[in-house]
């Protein structure tokens, strides 16, 4: 697979073409995905939950998120590398150019952030002095403290069509991508559709442009209960590479997710 660029991503959504997302954080897993026909690697701060037995992102430090971007890069076989930047690395668009620089440095290739609005000043900052940008929104699970628990976001008109809002002013403000976790089907559909950069969905059912999982949930072994948007496809598939293969296979067939993996 030659390099995945911006270029190539956002081509794809042009032709209606979907594309597959896959967290993964260390070098070997990254040569696998990259290997599997998945376009694009997160290095997510899940990290603090799957790796580390953390019960939460929070904890997460930058070094940490340093650490794994390098060993991603150096597994990795030409998909695109986004990296989270971790909680309260990004407080102010200042702070946000000296960690996101961090991450940049270690081989990250465009930058997630959580929020809305409020991103706006950083995402352009980052992204004139360029460094493409990915907006979070909808469960965002830094804010856990603050939304009170793991649930689905804009279930209300109100808080659909503010959502709706900062997707449009984080396009705006010169986001790259925007990534919709944990959202209502029908509002995820209208924020692909309005948006003219690429969407990722987890938990927000098959209309947008690309697919995120957790490389653990995918294989089945994340301790504790699933959430309903995860499909085990090791099951299915008999093999770790075959895993990564068919998932890949799926979002691109539209076959992932069906309706049973979104929220009404
Ligand atoms: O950290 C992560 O893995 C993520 C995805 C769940 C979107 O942010
Ligand atoms: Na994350």
């Amino acid at each position: 697979m030659s390099n995945i660029t911006l270029h190539t991503l956002a081509a794809r959504k042009a032709a209606g073409e979907k594309f597959a997302v896959l967290t993964a954080y260390d070098a070997t897993f990254a040569h696998q995905v990259s290997s599997a026909g998945i376009e694009m690697i997160l290095v997510g701060d899940s990290l603090g939950m799957v790796l580390q037995g953390r019960d939460s992102t929070l904890p997460v430090s930058l070094e940490e998120m340093v650490y794994h971007t390098e060993a991603v890069a150096r597994g990795n076989q030409g998909a695109m590398i986004m990296a989270d930047l971790p909680f309260m690395s990004y407080a102010t668009p200042e702070q946000a150019m000296q960690s996101g620089a961090d991450l940049m440095r270690a081989g990250a290739h465009i930058l997630k952030l959580e929020g809305g609005r409020w991103l706006c000043e950083a995402t352009s900052m980052l992204a004139e002095r360029g460094v493409p940008v990915c907006a979070h929104m909808g469960l965002t699970p830094q804010t856990i403290n603050k939304l009170g628990g793991y649930r689905v976001q804009g279930r209300t008109r109100e808080s659909a069509l503010e959502m709706i809002e900062d997707a449009r002013r984080l396009e705006e403000a010169g986001a790259s991508m925007l990534l919709l976790e944990c959202v209502p089907t029908v509002l995820a559909q209208e924020i692909t559709a309005n948006a003219g950069i690429p969407v990722i969905g987890i938990g927000a059912g098959p209309h947008t442009d690309a697919q995120v999982l957790v490389m653990h949930d995918i294989l089945g072994i994340t301790p504790g209960r699933t959430p309903r948007f995860v499909k085990n496809f090791l099951a299915e598939a008999g093999s770790i590479q075959g895993a990564f293969a068919l998932y890949a296979e799926q979002v691109k067939n539209g076959s992932f997710p069906a309706s049973e993996h979104g929220f009404e």
